[in-house]
């Protein structure tokens, strides 16, 4: 069956879904441009808001796009559609990279995950010594075989494994002039704005530094920061996909959005883990053939604690391109 086009509200709502995605850095690097007749939206990279040292081919642009995208189909389903997309990140644009139904009629098996979509945030803090049960995790499981991705929560072993190569890269990210200037000049330590990261959503760092959260200024740390005592072995997931090509990273994208936010609405927190993705061999590295196929795009701590801050976002109409429709709208408004 299909639905009516959108109303100007309902894309506001769609839009600020997308908006609210986990990024690099909240790097925000997304543009969305509605059909003229409301009945589909296109997503496209803005490149402009890259992180290209700690991201040259793009991975992480992708990866935060999918979680946009993931948004956009969530809020679709929650105003009763489809939300069925088509990935086309090598189309005659190339920044376009999805393109999303918001007409066809929702399943009605799917859970609504549009109410976790404002309740998600990135929790740095230590969480509880205690394991999200096995039901929840057959959960996240799933969730991220829809999407065409394998969640894997790792054994001890492998948790070490991560956990080592981690603390790797962050050291030597830490060493690095340019990956350090690039990664500071995301931080929003003083002035509010909107992108970036403020101050009260970063963390501690782990008193006994063995879990290696991003310090985000390297050494010397940044002023007012200190160490608190993290949970004894974090609860490690990984999201690995078949190919590693930016379709597979548009899916890893959707594939952690989708776990997040299931998470969420679980009462699981979460945080991410990047380090290790960003060096070619250190990502090599974290592959463990037992654990998934291929490519790790992603590594998650999941728990239980403290929510997270909240981090800005830019209006919906800074990422919104309205191009011919608001011109459409205007008319058919001022004809009424
Ligand atoms: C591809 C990607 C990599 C990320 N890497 C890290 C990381 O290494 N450390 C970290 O603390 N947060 C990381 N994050 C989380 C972002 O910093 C976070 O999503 C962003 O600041 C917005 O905050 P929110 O998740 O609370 O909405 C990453 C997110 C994405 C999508």
């Amino acid at each position: 069956m299909t639905e009516p086009s959108l109303t100007l509200s309902e894309l506001r709502l769609v839009a600020a879904a997308a908006g609210a995605a986990p990024s690099l850095h909240n790097s925000q690097p997304w543009r969305l441009r509605p059909s003229a007749d409301l009945r589909t939206l296109s997503v496209f990279a803005d490149r402009a808001r890259a992180v290209p040292v700690a991201d040259p081919d793009g991975r992480a642009l992708h990866i935060s796009v999918g979680a946009a995208v993931f948004n956009v189909r969530a809020a679709a389903r929650h105003l009763g559609r489809s939300g069925s997309v088509r990935l086309c990140p090598s189309s005659a644009d190339p920044d376009l990279l999805a393109v999303i139904d918001l007409t066809g009629s929702a399943p009605a098996d799917e859970p609504d995950l549009q109410p976790a979509i404002e309740q998600r945030h990135s929790s740095r803090r230590p969480f509880a010594n205690r394991d999200v049960p096995e039901a929840v995790i057959g959960e996240l499981i799933a969730a991220a075989a829809q999407e065409g991705a394998t969640l894997a929560v790792l054994e001890e072993a492998g948790v070490r494994r991560v956990l080592e190569l981690t603390t790797e890269a962050e050291r030597r990210t830490a060493d690095d002039v340019a990956r350090l200037a690039e990664t500071r000049g995301w931080l929003r330590l003083e002035e509010p704005a909107a992108d970036g990261i403020p101050a009260a959503a970063l963390g501690p760092l782990d008193h006994d530094a063995r879990v290696p959260m991003r310090s985000f200024t390297g050494t010397p740390p940044r002023p007012g920061s200190h160490t608190e005592r993290f949970e004894a072995l974090p609860q490690i997931a990984v999201i690995t996909t078949h190919g590693d090509h930016p379709v597979d990273w548009l899916r890893a994208g959707q594939a952690m959005e989708r776990v997040w936010l299931l998470a969420t609405l679980r009462g699981v927190r979460a945080s991410v883990l990047h380090q290790a993705v960003e060096w070619s061999d250190t990502r090599w590295r974290l592959r463990d053939p037992a654990e998934g196929p291929g490519h790790v795009q992603m590594v998650m701590r999941l728990g239980y604690g403290p929510p997270g801050a909240r981090t800005a976002r830019r209006a919906v109409e800074e990422i919104l391109d309205m191009g011919d429709c608001q011109r459409l709208h205007d008319e058919t408004s001022a004809g009424a």
